[in-house]
């Protein structure tokens, strides 16, 4: 049994209980692949890669199903979940730090009887919201190639290109020199093998020298900065060309435009409370807006993406790639749910949604902004 480990051993060396083994064992997670001649179980090294991996992600707070999903995902290999570990570890070595120097900072200003504002103290605990949520985020949010047609064709003959906010690099042109830009190491390690490079900072604080790039593109992320505007200015700095899909959600009768939010979350509206004008986001860029339609079999699974589908929206794994759910919170998510799971039963979304149903792409208020 050279090149087998029993169950024990494996315990013993990796740290966990041999009770845990038999629970990913039972589960599925890590079933070793060989039995001993008295019938116990036996770890082959593919089995302890795999159970190497588990451990490590179970060890940076992952829970079971993610990474079930995580570890079954087959174009990721071996040295592709090392280069994420990687990451991850280096990311929580940095908050570490980072945690560690503020405490440090703030017990010298206690010492020397200066208060920290209740800003300063929960700044030091702020994390990404994508490295929350982001790891549910490649199930269902890829490129959606009528999107991505109109968005490579607004970039023009741009060779260089800045995509910011690009977690797993959905949108991004693979004939143009592309560098990306995202703060949540969660998606960072995410993106694909062969990926542009990539460098962690925000939109707000672009780290590049004026008219660097040609062209800089933002998909999707908009809503995400602190200062909306302050960071579309940054785009505007570095680049020649931008490129800007986003949303407008100050035309009158905005949250009625989509059935999701006028009849079940319209929750929604409190996320986009002070979200500037169309105006003003094409002011900082210098630039014009055109409305995107989404088709009906969108591939991508933004908020909007299944509105001719509803049914996608009873799936938690099509929740939990996007950010709106678990940011109006489980109360209002799981009423909207129930409500659209009943209407749904009993025909009455059908019936309010009728003429959805001869549509093959509707206008929800998304907008390319181009300068
Ligand atoms: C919905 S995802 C879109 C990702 C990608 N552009 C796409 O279309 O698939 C939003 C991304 O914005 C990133 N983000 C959040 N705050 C940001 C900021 N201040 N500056 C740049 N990116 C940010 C998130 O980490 C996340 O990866």
């Amino acid at each position: 049994m050279a090149e087998r480990l029993t169950v024990g051993r494996v315990a013993e060396l990796a740290g966990v209980s041999v009770r845990t083994l038999h629970h990913y064992d039972e589960i599925g997670l890590v079933q070793p692949s060989a039995r001993t001649a008295a019938g116990y179980r036996a770890y082959a090294a593919g089995d302890v890669e795999r159970l190497r991996e588990v451990l490590a992600y179970r060890r940076l707070g992952f829970g079971l199903r993610e990474i079930a999903d995580l570890v079954d995902d087959p174009a990721t290999d071996a040295v592709a979940h090392l280069r994420r570990l990687r990451g991850l570890l280096l990311e929580q070595r940095d908050r570490a730090d980072a945690m560690v120097a503020a405490i440090e900072r703030e017990l010298e200003a206690r010492a020397m009887g200066i208060k920290t504002t209740p800003e300063e103290q929960l700044k030091m605990l702020g994390a990404q919201l994508y490295d929350t949520i982001g790891s549910a985020y490649p199930a269902t949010r890829r490129t959606e190639p009528r999107i991505a047609a109109q968005i490579w064709s607004a970039l023009g003959d741009a060779r260089t290109v800045l995509n910011v906010g690009a977690g797993t690099g959905s949108y991004e042109p693979v004939d143009r020199d592309v560098t990306a830009v995202e703060p949540s190491a969660v998606m960072r390690a995410q993106r694909p093998a062969g990926a542009a490079p990539c460098v962690a900072a925000d939109a707000q604080h672009l780290p590049f020298e004026d008219q660097t790039f040609d062209a800089a593109m933002a998909v999707s992320t908009v809503h995400h900065w602190p200062d909306p505007l302050a960071g579309l200015r940054e785009l505007r700095r570095v680049a020649r060309r931008v490129v800007v899909l986003t949303y407008d959600a100050r035309t009158p009768g905005w949250l009625e435009r989509f059935w999701l939010t006028r009849d079940y979350l319209p929750e929604f509206a409190d996320l986009l409370v002070g979200w500037p004008s169309l105006a003003d986001m094409t002011r900082a860029i210098g630039g014009r807006a055109e409305p995107l339609l989404i088709p009906w079999d969108c591939a991508d699974g933004f908020f909007e993406a299944y509105w001719r589908r509803p049914e996608a929206y009873l799936d938690e794994q099509v929740r939990r790639a996007v950010s709106v759910w678990t940011r109006v919170g489980p109360e209002a998510e799981q009423r909207a749910v129930n409500m659209l799971r009943e209407d749904l039963a009993s025909g009455r979304w059908a019936e309010r949604n009728r003429d959805l149903v001869a549509l093959d792409a509707a206008e929800l208020g998304l907008r390319l902004l181009v300068a």
